[in-house]
């Protein structure tokens, strides 16, 4: 069945490690905790995971569902479904929204790849020095896109797949090293009852606008890359429980780290609201305490930026599959097209740390950096936008009938009342949240 000329996975096995290799990446080790700290710890923390169960996972059932259906990128499974009217800009938004988020993505990669040297070697250059330092950060990025457009240039079984198998598992190992060592600090347990003890009154529109958009950031939805990742999926798998193995997965990851981080944070004396250098401030000083710490970093570093790697490639594999699949260019050909774009829109990104004033500080938008007004525009609100589409596109245009079946053909309990939940959430409860959320948020901006 899924044996096309567009690639499969190799192995049910392959499709979890590849998704998950997409889901876990820098928005759970560096977003998740610096977005955790800007919003107040715990009570965000919650807020977090009550989204990504409400919200995230039964749109996650429907992107994979979608993709399976129609073995196709975004804009061909929305019109394999609705060949004519505008659906399809959708599967544009999401295309247009996997290119701007690589764009600055692939800075903070390559700064995890840098990073990977800086500790080993142990430079002395402070975080503001390296990221001000714009021949150095150009370098980084071309080198992590190079490398990105490398594995999508291999194409599905031999890139994406092979590298997720080997590499995913060892994370969290490396995490809970960490872990223990920064609990043994003095001051830790202030952190640990900010990311723990949770303060309500610290929540605004804003920040569940924020959680959201998190929980669509760090499990890939929202944009397609994983009705494109369904679209490699072989009709026998259970999406429900390879999506659930996904999310269970990526929010442990993420426990992980602000577990590494916060105590960490109060332990030195600095604010959990740093920003997006967060975890490129706090976790070398720890690797420069702590025992063995050379080793740890690097390794930490190294695994961090394959995480980011396996993230990177599903946002560079969703343009690339929408030229292949709807405008016939060759993989390669597209590869590199798209790759080019991305390097066009980095380079604001990367000059937004101090390299460029104008950047670091917009002043159409209250001083912000560029790349922050990139992060909120298409991280935070994007992808939560498209997630209200995809919900009212598959809930009330496909229609749950057809998307059960889906779901059914690789899980023959997902009948009855499994299937009416599903229904209901995407019916009505996602698009009604996803709205009042939006809504709200832009009175409160
Ligand atoms: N989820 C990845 C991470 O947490 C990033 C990512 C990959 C992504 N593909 C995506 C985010 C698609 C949004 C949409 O690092």
């Amino acid at each position: 069945m899924s044996s096309n000329s567009r690639g499969a996975w190799g192995s049910r096995f392959g499709f979890v490690l590849a998704a998950a290799g997409s889901a876990v990446g820098l928005g759970h080790i560096w977003r998740f905790p610096y977005v955790t700290g800007e919003n107040g710890g715990a009570a965000f923390v919650i807020l977090y995971i009550a989204c990504v169960f409400l919200i995230g996972v039964p749109i996650l059932f429907a992107e994979l569902s979608l993709g399976r259906h129609s073995h196709k990128n975004p804009v061909g499974a929305i019109k394999a479904i609705a060949p004519t009217g505008g659906w399809k800009y959708l599967g544009y938004l999401g295309v247009a929204t996997g290119l701007f988020i690589l764009s600055y993505y692939t800075l903070i990669a390559g700064w995890t790849f840098g990073y990977i040297f800086k500790t080993l070697l142990q430079n002395p250059l402070t975080f503001d020095e390296f990221s001000t330092n714009a021949p150095l950060n150009s370098l980084l990025y071309v080198v992590f896109l190079l490398m990105s457009i490398g594995v999508v240039y291999g194409g599905i079984r031999g890139g994406i797949e092979r590298w997720s198998k080997i590499l995913m598992p060892i994370l969290p190992v490396i995490l809970l090293f960490i872990i223990i060592y920064t609990l043994t600090l003095e001051g830790a347990m202030e952190g640990v009852r900010f990311y723990l003890r949770p303060d309500f009154s610290e929540i605004t529109g804003e920040t569940i606008m924020i959680a959201l958009g998190q929980a669509f950031f760090a499990n890939s939805l929202g944009m397609g890359a994983m009705i494109t990742y369904g679209s490699y999926l072989d009709k026998k798998e259970n999406i429900i429980a390879a999506g659930t193995t996904v999310v269970i997965f990526g929010i442990m990851i993420s426990f992980l780290a602000g577990f590494a981080i916060f105590p960490a944070v109060f332990a030195m004396g600095k604010s959990p609201a740093e920003g997006a250098a967060l975890v490129f401030v706090i976790l070398p000083e720890i690797f420069e305490m702590m025992p063995g710490g050379i080793l740890i970093g690097t390794l930490f570093f190294l695994l961090l930026a394959i995480a980011a790697l396996t993230s990177a490639i599903s946002l560079l594999e969703v343009p690339v599959a929408f030229l292949i699949d709807e405008r016939k260019v060759r993989r390669k050909v597209a590869t590199w097209l798209v790759g080019g774009v991305t390097l066009l829109f980095g380079i604001p990104s990367a000059l937004s740390f101090g390299a460029s004033d104008f950047f670091t500080h917009l002043p159409f938008w209250a001083g912000h950096s560029f790349f922050d007004l990139m992060d909120y525009i298409f991280g935070s609100v994007a992808l939560p936008l498209g997630g209200m589409m995809f919900s009212i596109f598959v809930a009330w245009r496909w229609g749950m009938f057809g998307a059960s079946k889906e779901v059914s053909l690789g899980n023959d309990k997902f009948i009855g009342i499994q299937s009416k939940v599903w229904g209901i959430i995407l019916k009505y409860i996602c698009p009604i949240v996803i709205l009042l959320v939006l809504l709200n948020s832009i009175e409160v901006f």
